[in-house]
């Protein structure tokens, strides 16, 4: 028997990546490959990129140039860049990296296990295309292993909104919505491996309007209660939804889908309706503000996440108070912020750019604003008696670590609670990035 290759993927950016990462760890198994957690011990590494704001795409190319010594002390190492970066940059990254063997655009992940054997000959590998088919179907996945609590399942992918900011839409293509049947194939496969709570992923999740098992045309809200019905899956939520998705049946579902968790990540981006024109997002503040207001009649106790762009081409400091008063309005129980970064080829790239030093300024102050939200959301907590779902044990002895309905770390004294069980507890306290629960 020849010995196991070994594959050390690095993955960067959001978690549709670390899905994708999954996936082609599990197709390259069925090509004699086995997962290892350093670049050292490889003889394939792939990067799997992210191309979203500048620094990701230099990080990678970076981290390519650390890998000189690897290779020259082990010719056959291969090397690949997946991802984002793979799709946005394609053949000029062996060009200005030569050290890399093969680049594979996020649709063309099935082709993996043939692009290795290719290089493997020497030579090398270049697949960007977007085929019109399920890849994901076409992952050939080796024998079933046991899985963690949780899991990501990607439904949907791409993006037809073309905000003025953003490379998704040309780095991941158009929309496009995994058939129902598949998704539950695979929702019920992982649950049976462990998994009790499933974080439906896309670019824009709650636009997914995927074939149903009944031939028809499904929402997300239709999906959800499909998945609600599968047995031993305990949790269900969704990431990363645009306001103008949201539509009535979702909203309905979070106040009646008791799987469906109280967490919803709904970015904005900015609170300017003279910005978000210019953003090209096709909402204003107050738009915004509805969703959020009837999504919280539906599910009063949601936790509420957003993402935000300070510095966003020719914004003023009365732009960016509009976008501390809708923070301010909303009362967000995480977010994330972003200092605006040109990407080249999107529309907002060729506009008249905001001092750096200015939107740092901005970026602090949002950031702070926002600090204090999510602590007092969290701080809230205390009292309160929830479920978590135990995932992992804690620092100290007889200690267990999990998460609440709400997303936020919970830390208990649970010698006797199991990994992937879900207990009642009460929280006494809150701590900087965590709370402290006793077991009831
Ligand atoms: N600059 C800064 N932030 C960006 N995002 C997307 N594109 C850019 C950009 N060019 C942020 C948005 C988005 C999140 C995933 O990344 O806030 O919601
Ligand atoms: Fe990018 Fe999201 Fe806008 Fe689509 S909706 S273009 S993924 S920011």
């Amino acid at each position: 028997m020849t010995e196991a290759k070994k594959l050390y993927i690095k993955t960067y950016g959001c978690q549709m990546n670390v899905y994708d990462s999954e996936r082609m760890a599990e197709a390259m198994g069925g090509a004699g490959y086995t997962e290892v957690q350093s670049a050292e011990e490889a003889d394939m590494i792939l990067l799997n990129t992210c191309h979203i704001r500048e620094k990701a795409a230099e990080k990678v190319y970076s981290e390519l140039g650390r890998f000189r010594d690897l290779k020259d002390a082990k010719p056959d190492l291969k090397i690949g860049v997946a991802g984002c970066v793979a799709q946005a940059e394609g053949a000029e990254i062996m060009r200005r990296q030569p050290l890399v063997d093969l680049v594979v655009g996020p649709q063309s992940y099935h082709r993996l296990p043939e692009m290795e054997a290719e290089v493997r000959k020497g030579g090398t590998a270049l697949d960007t295309d977007f085929p019109e088919l399920d890849k994901f179907a076409q992952l050939k996945a080796r024998p079933k292993a046991k899985r963690g609590p949780t899991a990501f399942l990607t439904v949907q992918e791409g993006c037809d909104k073309f905000c003025a900011f953003c490379v998704v839409p040309y780095t991941r293509g158009a929309e496009s919505s995994r058939p129902a049947a598949r998704i539950l194939d695979e929702a019920r496969d992982l649950v049976e491996r462990g998994v009790r709570e499933i974080t439906l992923l896309g670019q824009n999740v709650n636009a997914y309007h995927g074939l149903g098992e009944d031939g028809g045309d499904w929402s997300l809200a239709r999906l959800i209660w499909a998945l609600d019905k599968v047995d031993g899956l305990e949790r269900i939520r969704f990431t990363t939804s645009h306001p103008n998705d949201m539509t009535d049946d979702l909203i309905e579902a979070h106040g009646t889908c008791a799987k469906l968790m109280p967490y919803l990540h709904l970015p904005v981006q900015s609170g300017s309706d003279r910005i978000l024109k210019r953003m090209n997002r096709n909402h204003t503040a107050e738009s915004y503000l509805r969703v959020i207001e009837r999504i919280r009649a539906a599910r009063p106790d949601i936790l509420i996440s957003g993402d935000f762009i300070v510095g966003f081409p020719e914004e003023t400091e009365a732009d960016f108070q509009a976008t501390l008063d809708l923070i301010e309005a909303v009362e967000y129980g995480t977010a994330y912020s972003f200092k605006y970064s040109t990407r080249p080829g999107t529309p907002a790239a060729e506009r008249a750019q905001v001092d750096a030093g200015e939107a740092d300024e901005r970026l602090r102050r949002l950031q702070a604003l926002l600090t204090r939200q999510q602590r007092t959301v969290q701080d809230a907590m205390v009292g309160r008696e929830m479920d978590v779902l135990f995932e992992k044990p804690g620092r100290q002895e007889g200690q267990m670590v999990g998460k609440s309905d709400y997303l936020h770390a919970v830390h208990a004294d649970a010698p006797n609670v199991a990994i992937g069980e879900l207990a009642r507890v009460r929280i006494i306290e809150s701590k900087t990035n965590s709370l402290a629960g006793m077991l009831i």
